[in-house]
């Protein structure tokens, strides 16, 4: 709390830098009280969290259908500031490319072309970018710069980490290192479109609602039902939440928090609550970031200054072994300071974001085809479900998966792969049905039940599939004759 009153950009030499030091201790400190206290005594305020209640999530079936009537009246963001650290990227995640050698930004650029030309509208793409994917960011977009879509882009803060033991600023000065420095979490949105002016931009070329996604979320189309229905609810606020499963315990969640909707993320829930919180019976959907936001709403809390995110402290260790601190905010807590705000609850076509390789792997397989931008299932798929993915430690980071499939392969008929160790996979090569490829004697035995055929291996071997190989229910293991 108190965050927006601390002017990070200016105070960093002489005595304004003093000042801030002592202004960021007492911050962190009073949010590390706040935190301790809600530990210490989790109960009274767990005991206030309810699951949402039916009206606060709406199914999305029971959505209005129909001619879209309000689509001029659209503007669409994408949160593109993050890295994408997870895969190990160090250049703006959108930049990469996960389909027909298109990145992700240029999906997005062709499904709001088509958006466009279809309905005879002129909905711009907002990117909010940051110092880290800035350049990447323009470097892309420079291509469009002809075309019809209108695109604009606006740098969201810089924040600087904190030593954890002395609780003192990172950088000695304004243009210290880089790595001293973050983008405080996609809550900054809010004020970022603020200050920048982007908002009373869009206000004036009459645009009322923005939808915001994450950069790489290829699910993250406009849909024209939740647009109709945020026009005839008059939501100020929706947030697009889907069905949890066993692989999603992370996510944000919707909860009633004593008659108040509110957005409750793993970071802010006490330990011994954990289970709860990742159970599927008590919280039943996660939060996609997928939001609708009303834009002269927005402005009338800005102006207000009523918009105080909680702050989310994120401990994390630099390359030299330093314990930091970074404050940060998350866009879907905005929902408890708009009138009426709710969750609708959307299928899970619509959260397809790519958090590791293995998300990559099947996003650039023939699984998919791309439409206008969008992703769609291959017709010739013959299962209802996408195949389950797990490529191990050794591709972990995009380089390591680069270097580690010469092509993508086939995998229209395959159910799970596995992968753990060090695999690397030729040309055409086909997978079917499962297949677990591993030097791991352990999972060798595990896995040795369900495996139509297996080769035995010693551990610490590397295993080439050849190209042209055609993989059908096998276990491979090391040592193999293909
Ligand atoms: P995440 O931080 O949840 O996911 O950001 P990520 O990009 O996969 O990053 P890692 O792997 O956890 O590091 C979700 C979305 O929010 C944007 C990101 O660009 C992404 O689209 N984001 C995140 C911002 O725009 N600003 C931030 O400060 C943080």
């Amino acid at each position: 709390r108190g965050q927006s009153q601390l002017d990070f950009k200016t105070a960093t030499t002489g005595v304004a830098a003093k000042a801030m030091r002592n202004e960021l201790s007492s911050l962190v400190k009073s949010v590390s009280d706040t935190q301790t206290k809600k530990h210490a005594s989790p109960n009274s305020v767990w005991d206030h969290i309810k699951s949402p209640s039916e009206d606060q999530i709406v199914p999305y079936s029971k959505l209005p259908s129909g001619k879209p009537r309000n689509l001029e009246k659209l503007a669409v963001l994408k949160v593109n500031g993050g890295l994408g650290t997870s895969m190990g990227m160090t250049g703006a995640k959108s930049a990469l490319e996960v389909k027909d050698d298109m990145t992700f930004l240029d999906l997005t650029v062709r499904q709001i072309e088509h958006l466009n030309t279809t309905n005879r509208v002129d909905v711009p793409l907002i990117l909010m970018t940051s110092f880290n994917t800035h350049e990447d960011t323009l470097r892309i977009i420079k291509k469009y710069a002809n075309q019809q879509l209108r695109i604009t882009t606006f740098n969201q803060s810089r924040y600087p980490r904190i030593f954890k033991e002395s609780l003192l600023p990172c950088p000695k000065s304004a243009d210290d290192d880089k790595k001293n420095w973050y983008p405080p979490g996609h809550g900054d949105l809010y004020n970022a479109l603020y200050q920048s002016g982007v908002l009373d931009q869009l206000l004036a070329e009459g645009k009322e609602y923005l939808f915001v996604s994450n950069s790489d979320n290829l699910g993250a189309v406009v849909d024209e039902s939740i647009l109709e229905h945020m026009v005839q609810s008059q939501a100020e606020f929706i947030m697009e939440v889907t069905d949890k499963t066993k692989a999603d315990v992370k996510g944000g969640t919707l909860i009633d928090y004593d008659g108040n909707i509110r957005l409750l993320e793993v970071a802010q829930v006490p330990s011994e609550h954990i289970e709860d919180f990742k159970s599927v019976r008590k919280f039943k959907i996660f939060n996609t970031n997928n939001l609708w936001i009303n834009l002269k709403a927005l402005k009338r809390i800005m102006e207000g200054g009523e918009l105080e995110l909680d702050i989310i402290v994120n401990p994390k260790t630099t390359d030299d072994g330093q314990a930091v601190l970074q404050l940060e905010t998350a866009a879907g807590d905005a929902i408890q300071f708009f009138k009426n705000g709710h969750g609708v609850n959307v299928p899970r076509s619509r959260f397809l974001p790519v958090k590791s390789c293995s998300d990559l792997l099947l996003i650039k397989s023939d699984i998919y085809r791309i439409q206008h931008g969008q992703l769609v299932i291959n017709e010739q798929r013959m299962f209802e479900s996408t195949p389950v993915i797990k490529l191990g430690d050794h591709f972990k980071k995009i380089a390591q998966f680069q270097k580690r499939f010469k092509k993508i392969p086939k995998i229209l008929e395959l159910d799970h792969l596995t992968v753990t160790g060090d695999v690397s996979f030729g040309r055409n090569v086909t997978l079917r049905g499962t297949v677990i490829s591993t030097y791991h004697r352990m999972m060798f035995v595990a896995l040795v039940a369900y495996a139509e055929c297996l080769v035995v291996a010693n551990e610490g071997q590397r295993i080439d599939i050849p190209d042209g190989c055609i993989l059908e229910n096998r276990l491979v293991s090391g040592n193999l004759n293909l």
